[in-house]
């Protein structure tokens, strides 16, 4: 059928009809260009964002209905079997797969970048120890534009791309510290000769007093899960960085935005409520009434993991980090791990159940990931903080492509008013 390039509205009344173009991307929905209706004195009205696209991107794409996701064009799925996390996030940031020349100057780049200003460790101390991992995420990376000034002119290319650089080189520098604040522990600094995720682990999990030999199959794990998690188009927290960047804020007050709004629990913060969900089930013979609890419209509790507002399939992530699970659980001789067969056994109960089928819930990319990092030593409130240590190089590619498109505007939706209308106002004495 062919497409259609208008569209025009008319009204129930002496209002003259409108036309409006439809756009058509390279995949996906076609959109309406309302830019311009606002101007006929009426504007659309989408709490959420069900129905409106906010940009144009060429970064991530996703198909609900048939579970896809490309990044830059190239399926998930081929990206997680070939490539590693420098490789992919060299795609986000460049639009390309780097050849070897510079993939090597690329890695060699970040990995003299991991150590973060020396003065920042103090930032740490304002904290309890007992503080959520996030909120020193959001606290010490927000204040990174107090500590690198020099390039912060986010009209420069260069200047955008070093700051990318450094975002994806030192928040896990930043997210590791904050696990080892909270635990008491000295913070281990960056070393060059591990990889971007041997790396981290290192920085997680060494201490000073021993030597420490990152396991290489929960590397590769980990390296992977980070993958999975790099970008996804317009979600809450990329938006929240758009947004806030719209204005010309300093990335890392962006990118702090973003953490906070994925630290929400029905965003990246599900991954650490689906492991408390998981627990509380504890065996498969309670898995039933927990079904009936995400049922019931009286109780606010919802299968975590489950659902999303774009995949009305299952989410690619989901079924390579149920694999991924599975290599690990075996890896560490966990194979027969009870919350792993709880969740094997929730998501097949949950894809057999008309109230999941006729909603079209499926599991989402958190629902085994915690899983896996729990295999892997990670500490519950650990789970969000890696996800965020992911999404930063889609969050420096998104805002890095905002900020260089012309015609990128201040981001200021309008509203529909519901509030009193004009009052006379009363003087204190007689209220
Ligand atoms: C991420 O956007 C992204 O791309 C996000 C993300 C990314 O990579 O950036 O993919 C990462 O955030 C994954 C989602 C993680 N969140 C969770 O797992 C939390 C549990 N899921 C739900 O909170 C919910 O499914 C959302 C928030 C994910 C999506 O919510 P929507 O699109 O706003 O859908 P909705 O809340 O309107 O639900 C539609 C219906 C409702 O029932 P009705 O009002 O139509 O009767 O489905 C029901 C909901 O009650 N429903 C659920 C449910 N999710 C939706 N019922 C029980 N359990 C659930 N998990």
């Amino acid at each position: 059928m062919k497409k259609p390039t208008k569209v025009t509205l008319t009204f129930d009344n002496d209002l003259a009809p409108i036309e409006l173009p439809i756009l058509s991307g390279k995949l996906g929905p076609d959109v309406i260009d309302i830019r311009n209706l606002g101007k006929h004195g009426i504007f659309t009205y989408d709490p959420g964002f069900l129905s409106t696209a906010s940009c144009s991107s060429a970064i991530t794409f996703i198909d609900g209905d048939e579970g896809l996701l490309y990044y830059r064009g190239y399926p998930i799925e081929q990206l997680a079997q070939h490539c590693d996390f420098m490789e992919v996030s060299y795609l986000l940031i460049h639009g390309e797969l780097p050849n070897s020349d510079q993939k090597k100057s690329f890695t060699e780049t970040i990995t003299k970048h991991t150590m973060v200003h020396d003065q920042m460790t103090n930032l740490f101390r304002g904290f309890r120890r007992d503080a959520h991992p996030m909120a020193v995420m959001v606290g010490v990376i927000g204040s990174m534009s107090a500590f690198y000034h020099d390039a912060m002119d986010i009209r420069d290319s260069d200047s955008r791309e070093m700051l990318a650089y450094r975002l994806i080189a030192k928040v896990p520098t930043v997210a590791a510290w904050s696990y080892k604040y909270n635990m008491g522990q000295p913070f281990m600094y960056p070393r060059n000769n591990f990889n971007y995720a041997e790396n981290f682990m290192h920085m997680m999990f060494a201490n000073p007093c021993e030597d420490y030999t990152p396991n290489p199959i929960l590397a590769k794990a980990l390296d992977r899960i980070l993958i999975l998690h790099a970008d996804h188009e317009q979600n809450a927290s990329t938006s929240t960085v758009r947004l806030a960047g719209s204005s010309g804020a300093n990335p890392f007050a962006c990118i702090a935005a973003g953490i906070a709004s994925l630290w929400g629990p029905a965003h990246g913060g599900a991954n650490e409520a689906v492991l408390k969900m998981l627990e509380e089930i504890g065996d498969i013979s309670n898995i039933g009434k927990f079904i009936e609890r995400a049922k019931d419209k009286s109780d606010s509790f919802r299968l975590m993991g489950f659902g999303h507002r774009v995949y009305k399939n299952i989410d690619p992530r989901a079924t390579m980090m149920r694999q991924t699970c599975h290599e690990v659980l075996e890896e560490l001789g966990l194979g027969d791990d009870p919350l792993f067969k709880v969740a094997m056994e929730l998501e097949r109960i949950a894809l057999e159940d008309e109230y999941f089928i006729s909603k079209r819930l499926y599991p989402n990319v958190d629902f085994y990931s915690g899983i896996v990092l729990r295999a892997m030593g990670v500490p519950t409130n650990m789970f969000t903080a890696i996800f965020a240590l992911a999404r930063t190089v889609g969050w420096a590619a998104q805002w890095n492509e905002m900020i260089s498109d012309p015609e990128a505007k201040i981001g200021r939706p309008r509203q529909l008013y519901t509030g009193e209308i004009r009052r006379a106002f009363v003087t204190l004495d007689k209220r």
